[in-house]
């Protein structure tokens, strides 16, 4: 069997808390200062996490140009390079102070499916099938799928998922993956936002993504939210705050948050590159730029834009 974490932009559902908690009694305005004045903490319940040197191997499903895969490796290339803040690095750092220990991510082996052996419409468990080939030792399996492949939940509930499944038979090892859909012609309103215009919710005008691939530069946020997610939250057992069917992890907690005085629908005070106007709020290897998303830092108990 295998568990995943949904994750999926949840800006739509913000919108819908806070109004559904802005009514015009005071015993109810009283209850939404309450709700938002609660320190957010995720509780760490006694597993394991992902610590020291871990392999990230990549499988793609389907096909992407070469530009668009650069993007995504080079945002995995940056995780552990030494660049100054803010930087992919910075914001990685984060993930350190869940039980003290760094996760240095090396990118592993590449597996292509550029013609899509199991289809285009994926189930769950074909995701997992395909993350199950390659090496497990001290690993985390990428499987990104290209623009014109279904998932299951992709852009009903999910951007993409993490999760483990058993490395054997006996199921004493489990191993942990990621899925990451190409959100640009399914559901750019949802999984690439703030890049395209939201689906739900307070309309804002959209963002220019930093490499200018709207599908791809939302993929990093999800890579980025699910990396993060896995590494602290691997086996159902770490961090997170909630069911562990449904856990808020290390980022997910933080949806929506880019940079300062985020609210609803207003991802927050970002740096703009003066040639393009793209907005980010992190640099990486060869002076790429990403937007990553906020992440919870333990040490504080708050959602960290500080990259
Ligand atoms: C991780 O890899 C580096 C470089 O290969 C090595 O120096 C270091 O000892 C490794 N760390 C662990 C915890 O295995
Ligand atoms: C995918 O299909 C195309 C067109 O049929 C073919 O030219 C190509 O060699 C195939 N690629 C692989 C990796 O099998």
């Amino acid at each position: 069997m295998a568990s995943t974490h949904h994750f999926a932009l949840v800006v739509a559902s913000l919108f819908l808390f806070s109004s559904l908690f802005v009514p015009s009694t005071a015993t109810t305005r009283k209850l939404t200062a309450l709700v938002q004045q609660q320190p957010l903490v995720l509780q760490y319940h006694n597993g394991p996490l992902l610590k020291g040197n871990i392999t990230v191997h990549l499988v793609w499903y389907g096909k992407f140009t070469t530009p668009q895969r650069v993007i995504l490796i080079d945002f995995i290339l940056s995780l552990n390079h030494h660049i100054h803040a803010p930087s992919v690095p910075s914001w990685w750092k984060i993930t350190g102070k869940y039980k003290n220990g760094f996760t240095s991510l090396i990118l592993g082996k590449q597996t292509f499916d550029e013609n899509c052996s199991l289809g285009k419409s994926l189930k769950t468990p074909q995701v997992t099938r395909l993350a199950r080939r390659g090496d497990h030792r001290q690993a985390i399996t990428v499987v990104f799928t290209a623009k014109d492949v279904t998932v299951d939940g992709f852009c009903m509930s999910d951007c993409g998922t993490h999760g483990s499944a058993k490395a054997d038979p006996t199921g004493k090892t489990k191993f942990a993956y990621i899925w990451v859909g190409n959100p640009e012609t399914q559901c750019p309103g949802q999984c690439a936002w703030p890049f395209h215009q939201p689906i739900y919710g307070p309309q804002t005008p959209p963002l220019v993504s930093p490499n200018g691939d709207v599908g791809v530069d939302g993929m990093v946020i999800n890579l980025a939210t699910l990396l993060a997610g896995t590494v602290t939250n691997p086996f159902d057992n770490g961090y997170y705050q909630g069911t562990s069917s449904a856990p808020l992890e290390a980022v997910s907690a933080c949806t929506g948050i880019y940079g300062e005085g985020a609210y609803p629908g207003y991802p927050g005070e970002l740096l703009v590159d003066k040639t393009t106007g793209a907005s980010y709020n992190a640099v990486g290897i060869r002076g790429r730029k990403y937007l990553l998303p906020a992440m919870w830092d333990p040490t504080t108990s708050a959602c960290s834009t500080l990259v």
